[in-house]
């Protein structure tokens, strides 16, 4: 099929990077009530193509600026961000034509129909009619009995397989999810991620963003976690899971302790502020028989006791807390947090 992916590809050699950004900042203005925020503080990332590259990180992060920067929806403050080799500020049609964005809010226009919606969308990217695959999306969407409703009469799932749909309309070589399952049931989010490895096994390069760790663990191979605006860490997910792969034995105990017990030096223990000790091991390293053991050996008793998995939480103070050793600085990680939507900011030019 000639399409516009095909173009931009045979055009160029195929390149290492789908996506590549270098020193990416962006500050947004302050409003009446909203602060200065700087979302991107030169964020330097590049995602190998054909991976299925996560973007890990909590709400607030700046997943969601960094994707709407290469999708056009933002203009950064400062930095290089290429898509399939091209600079979006020398040519941004043609970068723009090797990317397809799922936003993360769910804005479509109600009053047409999802066939209606694709043929727009393909229109808009200048894909001749010959081309276009509206029929075929629609089917691989499981819309095709939804093609002549209502956007407005689609349930949210539906809305959300729209969506998809729309950003493969001019067959990108680059397709990206930013928080995709946030509110979408199981069995939408089987099928999105069946449909989403089928396109990464024809050569799309995936980017997904993400807050939820299991996600990213369960479909990415590479993973980029960012926090306030700063890459912590970006690796293949079996590098990153070794760095996980931790849990904590947490004793109660019957009297409150003032320091690890004696046997605990070599390990990664310490009182919480409820009193309770916890001790931080590696899986295989230690046995929990071991260090209760330990624990009863200094005369202290057990009121009761656990065992935690980290969690995304954990993930980042223990990077947060590397990236800056030295500096005993914490670095707290922004949870439920919404963005404050003054949107003064975004520039969408359709160029
Ligand atoms: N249009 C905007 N105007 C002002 N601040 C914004 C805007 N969009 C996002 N922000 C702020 O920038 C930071 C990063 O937001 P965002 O990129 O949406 O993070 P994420 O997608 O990781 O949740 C947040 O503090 C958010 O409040
Ligand atoms: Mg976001």
């Amino acid at each position: 099929m000639v399409n516009t992916f095909m173009s931009i590809a045979s055009s160029t050699s195929l390149p290492e990077f789908a996506l590549e950004a270098y020193g990416l900042k962006k500050t947004y203005p302050g409003g009446k009530s909203a602060p200065v925020k700087e979302a991107l503080k030169g964020v330097d990332l590049q995602i190998p193509r054909g991976s299925i590259f996560g973007l890990l990180g909590p709400n607030g992060a700046g997943k969601s600026t960094f994707i709407n920067i290469f999708a056009g929806l933002v203009r950064k403050s400062e930095g290089q961000a290429k898509i399939w080799s091209v600079d979006i500020d020398i040519d941004p049609r043609r970068a723009r034509a090797g990317i397809g964005v799922v936003p993360q809010e769910l804005n479509m226009d109600v009053f047409f129909t999802p066939f209606e919606t694709l043929e727009l969308m393909a229109g808009f990217y200048g894909v001749p009619r010959a081309e276009r695959r509206s029929e075929e999306i629609l089917k691989a969407m499981g819309l095709e009995d939804k093609r002549n409703a209502y956007v407005r009469q689609l349930s949210g799932g539906m809305k959300r397989r729209l969506l998809v749909g729309k950003a493969l309309v001019h067959n990108p070589p680059v397709l990206v999810l930013d928080e995709p399952t946030a509110g979408v049931d199981i069995e939408l989010r089987r099928q999105l991620w069946g449909y989403v490895a089928e396109l990464n096994r024809q050569g799309v390069t995936i980017v997904l963003t993400t807050h939820y760790l299991e996600e990213a663990q369960e479909l990415c191979d590479q993973i980029a976690i960012i926090n306030h605006g700063e890459v912590v860490a970006c690796e293949s997910k079996t590098e990153l899971l070794r760095r996980l792969d931790t849990k904590t034995l947490v004793i109660d105990p019957v009297e409150p302790l003032d320091r690890a017990p004696a046997g605990f030096e070599s390990q990664e223990a310490e009182i919480r502020p409820d009193g309770s000790l916890a001790i931080t091991y590696k899986h295989g390293e230690a046995s929990v028989a071991a260090m209760i053991e330990i624990y009863r050996a200094s005369g202290a008793r057990i009121a009761d006791l656990r065992t935690e998995e980290p969690d995304l939480e954990d993930v980042f103070l223990a990077l947060t807390r590397q990236a800056d050793s030295g500096k005993a600085r914490r670095n707290g990680v922004e949870t439920g947090r919404r963005r404050d939507d003054s949107g003064d900011d975004c520039s969408f030019d359709p160029d």
